[in-house]
């Protein structure tokens, strides 16, 4: 494991996060967090503030880029903001999401893509959706040295599929293939398991179950860990705030308010103030005004 000057500085140290750090917590009894993160700055403070992994979540195209769901969201605009990500990104792992249609097509393509994370855009995971049906998938990426972080119950990239974004697992039948699906990635190789929008009974199963942690969101306390999206969690989403989602900061309010200030200052010429300012030296000042009054 590489040691890293902490990025808060102060002499503090911490330890980059690896995947087989990540395994090792779990046997630990020791939480995973893991929050989304889109572009370089957000990048820094979530890493400075010492979360674990950070996920270019596919979210992108809802909470940054305005779509309805996640599934207009490109290969191309993945790998842009996964770059930006992976500059701001000291210590956390970094997981890029698979977009739709980057890997349900065939296993050599999305290979390809998966690839394309880990050059072009400094991935060191990447995530897929699916349980039972992305075994050969993962089976491939994993052999090819690419960490898989899988994600069952509410599969966004289902959504069609689903009738929307609802509690999965609610019936008897539906938590048993919850729990096929959590075994299957296991046994394909996946390092980790998102667990999405499902009863807390079931994700503490499928967590007893498996050696490689869960991480759940709207899935209850017994996950091995937990993932917000960015914007639920400080508070910038436009949509319906999720059941699951604690908010720890208002900053739609709190930037409104920076802006309207903005537009109240210049319009009342208050800003910008003298200190704002930058002034010619007076020797200038003075051959500058004698010119110009010429
Ligand atoms: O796209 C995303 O942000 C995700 C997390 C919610 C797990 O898949």
């Amino acid at each position: 494991m590489t040691t890293l000057p902490h990025p808060q500085g102060a002499g503090r140290e911490t330890r980059k996060v690896t995947v087989p750090a990540i395994l090792a917590r779990k046997p630990r009894g020791e939480k995973i967090t893991c929050l989304t993160a889109y572009d370089y700055p957000t990048a820094r403070l979530v890493d400075a503030a010492g979360v674990d992994i950070i996920l270019v979540g596919d979210s992108l195209a809802m909470v940054v880029l305005g779509h309805e769901n996640t599934l207009p969201v490109t290969m191309e605009e993945m790998l842009h903001h996964t770059r930006a990500v992976h500059r701001g990104t000291q210590r956390a792992l970094l997981i890029a999401d698979m977009p739709f249609g980057s890997y349900q097509l065939d296993p050599n393509q999305a290979l390809v893509n998966a690839i394309r994370f880990v050059k072009e855009a400094g991935a060191e995971a990447v995530k897929i959706e699916g349980g039972e049906k992305r075994l050969d998938l993962i089976l491939k990426l994993v052999e090819n040295d690419i960490p898989v972080m899988a994600h069952i119950g509410l599969t966004p990239q289902s959504i069609h599929a689903l009738g929307g974004f609802k509690l999965q697992g609610k019936t008897l039948a539906a938590a048993e293939q919850l729990l096929r699906d959590a075994r299957a990635v296991e046994a394909a190789g996946a390092f980790s398991l998102v667990l999405e929008s499902i009863p807390a009974e079931v994700a503490e199963q499928i967590t007893r179950e498996l050696k490689i942690p869960t991480i759940g969101i709207g899935a209850g306390p017994a996950c091995d860990g937990q993932v917000l999206v960015w914007h639920d969690l400080v508070g910038l989403s436009f949509g319906v705030q999720p059941k699951f989602a604690r908010r720890y900061a208002d900053l739609r309010a709190e930037l409104g308010q920076a802006v309207r200030r903005f537009v109240a200052d210049v319009t009342t010429g208050s800003f910008p103030a003298e200190a704002e300012t930058n002034r010619l030296s007076p020797e200038v000042r003075e051959r500058w005004l004698a010119r110009s009054s010429r």
